[in-house]
């Protein structure tokens, strides 16, 4: 279920809801826990505490490690880790091609090597599905290939018509594991995920060919894969006049927060990044004066927190000194501190884009935040 309450130019907030979890507000930044736990030793539980609305996990390494017959074993994801609201699960298109090794690709699907002890691993749509189903995820996401950037226009246009037909693979067989008996969760939903590299006019045949097929949601992928963010917004500009109204806009791996202003700005709904655990285990904090390094020797006396209005608990409990310390003296308290920081900054900013939005003022916080967070 997706409404869009109000719209602001072509920012859009909306509510979204699904099998677990109550509604959803969006624009939402989905925060990462690749394989059931985010890095940085941040667990289900903790998520709350940041006001995570909706968790994403990976197909690619659940499906190797522990295996999702394990998951399904345990009663599926959501069971497994803790977790009782919505999860979205990446199909493992991505990660195939980002991580393992020995890739082929062909028209069945990829065959591959596993990015752990090298064994050789077959996945395409149906496996995709089959896998994503034992997750059990709330939004399973189209087997596609993410091409490399740069690739030649005649690749990029084989390639996502190959993406496009395994797309509706994707649904015929998600459609059959819903309605079997024993599905972990048979109301799960499918979002289809728009391809075409860096060539508008790929970009906008792709999306007209999988606009009207039976998908709950529509993804933008292929982005933040090397191209420069002018490239992408572009891209945003060319496809989102194509993306129906009434169904989640998802922009994938996207972004630091000026990325997502400028992308909610161009009506999309739905986020998510590695940023905020990456960065913050490199000591880098988000906040609403720009990022801070608080390895740097000048916060080594500093007794304020790292941002007074933030909520989290590092803002809460502990002073700029405090956190630098741990990360000079190697503590893994420094990074689950950093982490719970950052995922708290990025929920907040989705919740003042939303109220933006709400009060009609989104030109005016683009204005003012787009380039003082960049
Ligand atoms: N995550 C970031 N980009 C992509 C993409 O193009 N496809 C998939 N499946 N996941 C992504
Ligand atoms: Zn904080």
């Amino acid at each position: 279920m997706f409404e869009v309450k109000n719209k602001n130019g072509r920012a859009r907030r909306g509510v979204f809801s699904c099998a677990h979890g109550g509604e959803v507000q969006t624009p939402v930044f989905m925060n990462v826990g690749t394989q059931a736990a985010i890095k940085g030793g941040v667990s289900a539980h903790d998520l709350q505490e940041v006001n995570c609305q909706i968790e994403l996990s990976n197909t690619y390494h659940l499906h190797l490690r522990p295996t999702d017959k394990v998951v399904r074993e345990m009663g599926g994801l959501h069971k497994f880790m803790n977790w009782q609201g919505p999860i979205l699960t990446d199909s493992g298109g991505f990660q195939v091609f980002s991580l393992s090794a020995l890739r082929k690709i062909k028209e069945e699907g990829v065959y591959f090597a596993s990015h752990l002890d090298g064994h050789k691993i077959f996945m395409g749509p149906e496996e995709s599905m089959q896998i994503q189903s034992n997750l059990g995820s709330d939004i399973a996401m189209a087997f596609d290939e993410c091409v490399e950037n740069p690739s030649t226009h005649d690749y990029v246009k084989q390639s996502c018509e190959r993406t496009y037909r395994w797309l509706e693979r994707c649904i015929t067989e998600h459609k059959r594991l819903n309605s079997l008996p024993d599905t972990v969760n048979p109301k799960q939903m499918l979002f289809g995920i728009n391809q075409g590299g860096v060539y508008a006019d790929l970009r906008v045949w792709h999306m007209k060919q999988i606009r009207d097929l039976d998908c709950d949601g529509f993804a933008i992928g292929g982005l933040a894969v090397g191209e420069s963010a002018d490239v992408m917004y572009e891209i945003i500009d060319a496809v989102e006049p194509h993306m129906p109204e009434d169904k989640p806009r998802y922009l994938m791996g996207v972004g630091t927060p000026t990325n997502i202003i400028e992308a909610v700005y161009r009506g999309v709904d739905f986020f998510d990044c590695v940023m905020p655990s990456r960065n913050g285990r490199h000591g880098k904090l988000f906040t609403w004066e720009g990022v801070v390094n608080i390895i740097n020797q000048r916060y080594a006396t500093d007794p304020r927190p790292v941002s007074p209005s933030c909520g989290c608990p590092l803002c809460k409990n502990y002073s700029r000194s405090y956190i630098r310390h741990l990360f000079k003296a190697d503590e893994v308290l420094a990074l689950r501190l950093a982490v719970l920081h950052n995922l708290y900054f990025y929920n907040d900013l989705m919740e003042k884009i939303r109220e933006a939005i709400a009060e009609n003022r989104y030109e005016d916080f683009r204005a003012i935040y787009s380039e003082k967070l960049a």
